[in-house]
């Protein structure tokens, strides 16, 4: 970890971006075993934000100098969803050019990423979530492909996207193996960005509700956490430019378990920007951290804890990955 530290110091010092996370609707189509927002979760309160409330944040993110936006969701394969979803990217970078607008909603066909970068879009965030094909469909039901899902970072790629990937770690069946060619996938298909975290059970899931699985998952989640820094400084050694998050989940085992990240591999921060009232309903997993917190809390407790780190909060800047530019240049 400390051979990590180095040298991401040695590429970004002790700078910090920011990208402010608006989760702006948890309707899903898809039906992932391990996730909360899953559509046959019938507990899960839906909603969308409309599109004025979406932009107030924008607002917050533009005022707050994070410099860079994330639109999440879940995965809506609608027309009436795309229109809304290029809409929001058109709006937000008519008002505020300046600003890196991030999409991580999920699998779409070429033509509509096309148009998303072509209304203001420049970052796309599609977790793998496994480089494991066969582990892959032991956590998805038959529809969702893996093949599907890599070929969709390709075309992000091809468009130009800067693409960023990413792993849970700890997941049911998940091998010390699968971790290694989880890196070497990240390695040979030249993503420029990393969101990586743990896997944390929720009660509604088929996955999450096994009393054996919660049982195993409570037993290891240390071991796990200590695998997730290890990870990570591996992938920061291996690929020294690329940008690093430190995912929510991370907070989940050890309240300052995203700090632990950013002092050693992680470079990108993604404090919560989605109103208070909507937080309780984008329950990915149990625990989710920041429930309670408003966007204006979030930011004044990111700012506190990373200057506690000794860390430079580098608000106004876009962020661009140097793994990126170097690749384009
Ligand atoms: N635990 C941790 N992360 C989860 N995600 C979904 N469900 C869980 C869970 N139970 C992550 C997936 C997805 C991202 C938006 O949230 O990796 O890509």
């Amino acid at each position: 970890m400390e051979l990590a530290k180095q040298t991401k110091e040695s590429v970004f010092g002790k700078k910090v971006w920011f990208r402010g996370i608006i989760e702006f609707s948890n309707i899903c189509h898809n039906n992932c075993y391990y996730c909360g927002i899953r559509s046959d979760n019938t507990e899960k309160e839906s909603f969308i934000m409309s599109h004025d409330e979406i932009l107030s944040c924008v607002d917050f993110i533009h005022s707050a100098n994070y410099g860079s936006v994330v639109f999440q969701s879940g995965e809506i394969k609608s027309e009436s969803f795309k229109d809304f979803l290029l809409t929001t990217v058109e709006s937000t970078h008519r008002k505020y050019p300046k600003l890196g607008i991030t999409i991580s909603c999920g699998e779409f066909d070429r033509d509509f990423l096309k148009n998303l970068k072509l209304a203001g879009a420049n970052r796309y965030l599609l977790r793998i979530e496994t480089s494991n094909n066969d582990l892959y469909q032991k956590l998805h039901p038959n529809e969702m492909l893996w093949d599907d899902r890599y070929a969709c970072l390709k075309n992000l790629q091809q468009l130009d996207y800067q693409v960023g990937t990413g792993i849970m770690i700890g997941l049911p069946g998940q091998t010390l193996d699968d971790l290694f060619h989880d890196l070497k996938f990240f390695v040979d298909n030249q993503f420029d960005m990393f969101g990586v975290g743990l896997y944390v059970t929720h009660q509604n899931t088929p996955i999450g509700s096994d009393p054996a699985v919660v049982t195993w998952w409570n037993n290891n989640k240390e071991k796990h956490f200590n695998r997730l820094l290890n990870f990570l400084s591996i992938l920061r050694i291996l690929l020294p430019t690329v940008n690093i998050a430190a995912t929510t989940s991370c907070d989940v085992f050890h309240p300052s378990g995203r700090m632990m990240v950013l002092n050693s591999s992680g470079n990108i921060i993604m404090p919560v920007v989605t109103p208070q009232k909507y937080r309780h309903h984008y329950l990915l997993y149990d625990g989710k951290p920041c429930m309670d917190e408003t966007k204006e809390i979030c930011y004044d407790c990111t700012i506190a804890k990373l200057k506690k780190a000794g860390l430079e909060p580098a608000l106004g800047e876009h962020g661009t990955s140097p793994f990126y530019i170097k690749k384009n240049t």
